[in-house]
């Protein structure tokens, strides 16, 4: 019997780095898991890469549009009829510079992927867990909703936003039996970071990464299993007394 045997995972994001390993980890623990991403180009090949570990359901959304979410959890709960995990997961990193030389469209964009979308997320899922009387969402924030840095002030606003979604939400569904933490993953293997360092500096994104690389004590980035492994905790019912929580995953960073 796997951690999270007879539930339904809904994951965010699903396509991408931290997503796919945590689906990965999700089915080997016996769950049922949903992937929601931008195209089906992308679900496909996730998919596909899933399948040595179960089969996934897939539904193409952008989390940033109400009637594409109203859209995956009404599919969901016609296919599945509960949802008993929600990774809130789907993020973008934005532009790389000083925030005198953000746009407003700029900002505007990354707010409406990490902050509406992870707003109308809850807005949706909530209800149904609230009604089953369990649930437990995990958001993903970033070391960078716990801290500023420079080059990234809409990327850092948007992840601070979700500790405020994760406190309000975890205050108001705890009388339901419904959790919800957030995580703040400290730089993670992935394309994320390429685009970051790149963003930095182009011609010199290995220095970049080494630099970043010094400020976290154990000494290397996370990998997306790092994450994951916290995320399958936050899901199964071993944290089932644990709401409204800020997770770091970050190597000690946070303590320097
Ligand atoms: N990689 C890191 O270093 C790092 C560190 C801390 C936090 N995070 C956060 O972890 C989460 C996952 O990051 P990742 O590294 O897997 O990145 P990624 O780019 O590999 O995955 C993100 C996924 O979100 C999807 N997505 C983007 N906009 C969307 C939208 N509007 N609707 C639906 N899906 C959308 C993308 O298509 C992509 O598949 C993000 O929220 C990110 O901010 C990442």
């Amino acid at each position: 019997m796997g951690r999270l045997s007879g539930k339904v995972a809904i994951i965010t994001g699903g396509a991408g780095e931290i997503g796919k390993v945590t689906a990965e980890k999700f089915l080997s623990e016996d769950s049922k898991v949903v992937l929601i991403d931008l195209s089906a180009e992308l679900l496909e090949k996730a998919k596909a890469d899933l399948a040595p570990y179960g089969e996934v359901l897939t539904i193409e959304a952008d989390v940033t549009k109400e009637a594409d979410v109203a859209n995956y959890v009404n599919r969901v709960m016609e296919k599945c009829g509960q949802i008993d995990v929600f990774f809130n997961n789907a993020g973008i990193e934005g532009k790389v510079a000083p925030l005198v030389e953000q746009s407003v469209e700029d900002f505007d964009k990354v707010l409406a992927v990490n902050v509406r979308g992870v707003f109308l997320g809850l807005k949706y899922v909530l209800p149904v867990m609230m009604k089953q009387g369990s649930g437990s969402v995990i958001n993903t924030s970033s070391v960078a909703g716990l801290h500023g840095s420079p080059n990234l002030s809409p990327y850092i606003t948007s992840k601070h936003a979700v500790v405020g979604l994760t406190k309000a939400a975890a205050v108001e569904a705890a009388k339901a039996k419904v959790r919800v933490n957030s995580i703040h993953p400290s730089p993670v293997d992935t394309r994320m970071m390429r685009s970051i360092e790149t963003g930095f500096s182009a011609d010199h994104a290995e220095f970049i990464q080494e630099e970043f690389t010094k400020a976290i004590p154990l000494g290397r980035y996370a990998e997306s299993a790092d994450v994951a492994s916290l995320v399958l905790f936050l899901a199964s019912d071993e944290s089932s007394f644990i709401t409204g929580v800020q997770y770091r995953v970050d190597g000690g960073m946070g303590s320097r």
